[in-house]
């Protein structure tokens, strides 16, 4: 395996490549990464299941004309202990039938080389082959994430990572997502920002029951844990990005879009894309080629080599009848957010959720973090007069803090290392707080990650 510096020499630290909206996601993974990740499976973990597909399996009848459980539905026979192995969310993850299925197929391969045909027969099948997952499957989403296989060179910047990576843990607990780390690379070639293709189709693959697999950068925190995709809106579309529609195809600016956070269906679509897309990347003889179209697309790209976020750009602007229709550019609310943009409203944000609570007595009630969804719901109707996004007084829902680099340390000259480290305590103590609150503490001063008070009963009243 390359060492962080072999790769690290391939791509120049990104300096300068800051825009106005300072957008440039890409090369947070592109410095921090330069080493983004390598390939063999991280940490799978099975956080809850979707809370919404709750059903749990009644319980046996004790009417003997009842008919028992088909034993070919599970892999023992032994009908006792048959509904220890649903788990309280309905899903029977002991069920697993012999039937064949796409897996047993020797020529089905993972990797990102291999194209992958009839998917979504393939997905339908497996589904068909394993009923408790069928509902809800539509609206389920896996989280994945990843970071770089050796330590970081930024002296807390482990650190720092086990923290973003706790708040993506805390979001999928709250909202019942399952969520997958990845630090290696899965295709060697594919380093620093390419290597979230590989490991995005890989996860597809691995989970046939899940409708959407949902890529954060690691450098990318949930600010909103109350939150929820609006999936019902991306219905007829298969990707999801944020970005400025307006910038991309009049500006055709390589910041118009953020390619570190995307919602993708899976589907056959999903693989054709990611087939093309990777296209462009450094495992194909036609990097340097790409890298020459990618800059003469966008003419505010500044660095020579082919990069995903350009690439999707281009895909956009060049072939919008094939995949463009299909990509819903988000630029309503943060789907993710600038970090200097939104890191110096939090405290007011603050402010005002607190009056809302000493007004409404229900919103302020202690409950069990396992229903916590129902209160964000309460919250609804309060929040309507907030808005969504820039000059919104609504929690911000992701922060991404590009330009930080906060593994390798390298960040933007135009940030001090100060105001990043300060901005992410802060940023992810204010998300901390929202989970600590069903846990009975409170960071009192967001930029003490190491302290905590108990809140008092009814508070903030
Ligand atoms: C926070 O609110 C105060 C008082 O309304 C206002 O003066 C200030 O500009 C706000 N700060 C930000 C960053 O929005």
């Amino acid at each position: 395996m390359k060492s962080p510096e072999l790769y690290h020499s391939q791509f120049p630290p990104p300096v300068t490549r800051t825009t106005s909206a300072g957008r440039r996601s890409s090369f947070t993974i592109a410095s921090d990464a330069f080493i983004f990740f390598s390939g063999a499976v991280a940490a799978l973990l099975l956080v809850w299941a979707f809370s919404t597909y709750s059903n749990p399996q009644p319980h046996p009848s004790p009417n003997f004309n009842t008919p028992l459980p088909d034993p070919k539905s599970s892999v023992t026979d032994d009908v006792d202990c048959k509904y220890e192995f649903v788990s309280s969310n309905g899903l029977n993850l002991r069920h697993d039938p012999p039937d064949p299925n796409f897996y047993d197929d020797p020529t089905f391969e993972y990797t990102i080389d291999t194209p992958v045909k009839n998917w979504d027969e393939k997905r339908t099948e497996w589904l068909k082959q394993h009923p408790s997952f069928e509902p809800g499957s539509e609206e389920r989403v896996l989280v994945i994430s990843g970071s770089q296989p050796g330590p970081c060179s930024n002296p807390i910047g482990d650190h720092l990572l086990l923290r973003f990576f706790k708040n993506k843990v805390d979001y999928c607990r709250i909202h019942g997502y399952d969520i997958f780390y990845n630090n290696v690379l899965l295709h060697p070639k594919m380093h620093t920002f390419w290597a979230k293709i590989p490991a995005v189709k890989a996860a597809m693959l691995a989970h046939p029951e899940s409708e959407w697999i949902w890529w954060v950068d690691s450098d990318a925190a949930f600010t909103d844990m109350d939150f929820k995709l609006p999936l019902h809106r991306y219905k007829n579309h298969n990707f999801v990005v944020h970005g400025w529609p307006k910038l991309v195809y009049e500006k055709k600016s390589w910041t118009s879009l953020n390619a570190g956070v995307f919602l993708i269906r899976n589907s056959q679509w999903a693989l054709d894309f990611m087939d093309v897309w990777s296209g462009m990347g450094p495992q194909t003889p036609n990097y340097e080629k790409w890298g020459e179209i990618l800059r003469e697309t966008c003419k505010d790209k500044s660095f020579p080599e082919s990069d995903d976020q350009t690439g999707l750009v281009y895909l956009l602007l060049k072939e919008k009848e094939k995949w463009g229709d299909k990509i819903y550019v988000e630029g309503e609310y943060y789907f993710e957010g600038y970090w200097l943009e939104i890191v110096e409203t939090l405290e007011n944000i603050t402010g005002k959720y607190n009056n809302i609570e000493r007004a409404v007595r229900s919103l302020r009630r202690r409950h069990g973090e396992k229903v916590s969804e129902s209160y964000s719901a309460l919250w609804e109707p309060y929040l309507k007069d907030a808005g969504y996004g820039k000059f919104s007084w609504r929690r911000p829902f992701i922060t991404h803090f590009t330009g930080c680099q906060p593994c390798s340390g390298r960040h933007n000259q135009m940030y001090s290392e100060q105001s990043c480290w300060d901005a992410m305590q802060k940023v992810l103590n204010y998300a901390d707080n929202q989970v600590l609150r069903n846990y009975g503490f409170v960071h009192r001063d967001l930029l003490d990650s190491a302290s905590v008070s108990p809140l008092p009963f009814d508070h903030p009243a």
